[in-house]
């Protein structure tokens, strides 16, 4: 794959699922591995389960919670936060909840479905940051509600404000790029249409083929970091801006 040329493209996103963290050690969901096959969403991850048994839930979040504590960003999480760091008009759109976007130094991470390091009650100030692993506080102290994670479950109402800030960016892109998704979970998996319908090129980077990899102009069939590194090699960890 040829390098992206930056200055060809005026807004690029980046839009990002779990395979971005593969290279991490942070297990995908429904790959080989997935966290889906090992746990059923309905007992660990939705409100319904949270409502009958929150430290059940909670268990399962802390599990994840030191999964990801325990692992580093990897090559391709700092590509794409160097791109960022290089030159305006990038946007980092992510399924994620790992937060390791952030600790590799991405900035204004849109996160459409929330975050394993944030908890949520009814009190004003929520959501609130908590990366205490496991966490400390599963009730608030001051209301003495069950805290959950901010994350949007299975059956949770999409949050308004994320899925506005990435529209917004997709529909003034120049050149979106998705990497490490599935394209099976909604409304995240249309969202790289509404960029294509309004005139930006589509990259799929995934080692495997998805029920929408037929909307995108070039696929590319090798893991994240290997064609982050192809696109991007002045950002690569080799590269100029990696030394
Ligand atoms: N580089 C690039 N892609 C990879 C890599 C890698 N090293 N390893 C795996 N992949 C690809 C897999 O082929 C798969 O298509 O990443 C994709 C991961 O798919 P999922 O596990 O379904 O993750 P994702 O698409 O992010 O899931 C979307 O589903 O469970 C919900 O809310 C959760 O945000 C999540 C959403």
């Amino acid at each position: 794959m040829e390098p992206l040329a930056l200055d060809d493209h005026e807004r690029i996103v980046f839009f990002t699922g779990a395979g971005l963290s593969a290279a991490s050690g942070v297990p995908t969901y429904r790959g080989r591995g997935g966290i889906w096959h090992q746990y059923d969403y309905g007992t660990y991850a939705c409100q319904r389960a949270f409502d009958a048994d929150p430290a059940k839930v909670w268990d399962f979040h802390d599990i994840r919670r030191g999964a990801v504590a325990a692992v580093e960003p990897n090559e391709a999480h700092r590509i794409i936060a160097r791109v960022q760091a290089a030159r305006a008009g990038v946007s980092i759109v992510t399924q994620n909840i790992d937060g390791l976007q952030q600790r590799a130094g991405g900035v204004d991470v849109i996160e459409l479905h929330g975050s394993l390091w944030r908890v949520r009650c009814d009190c004003p100030d929520s959501p609130q940051e908590d990366r205490t692993c496991p966490v400390e506080a599963r009730r608030c102290a001051r209301c003495g509600a069950w805290r959950r994670p901010d994350i949007v479950w299975f059956e949770d109402p999409m949050p308004v404000a994320p899925i506005e800030r990435a529209m917004d960016a997709l529909l003034d892109c120049d050149v979106l790029l998705s990497i490490g998704t599935s394209g099976v979970v909604y409304p995240a998996a249309q969202m790289p249409q509404a960029a294509k319908a309004a005139g930006a090129r589509l990259l799929e980077i995934n080692p495997e083929a998805t029920p929408v990899s037929g909307w995108y102009d070039t696929r590319l069939r090798c893991e994240a970091v290997e064609a982050l590194r192809d696109l991007f090699p002045d950002f690569a960890d080799a590269g100029p801006a990696g030394s």
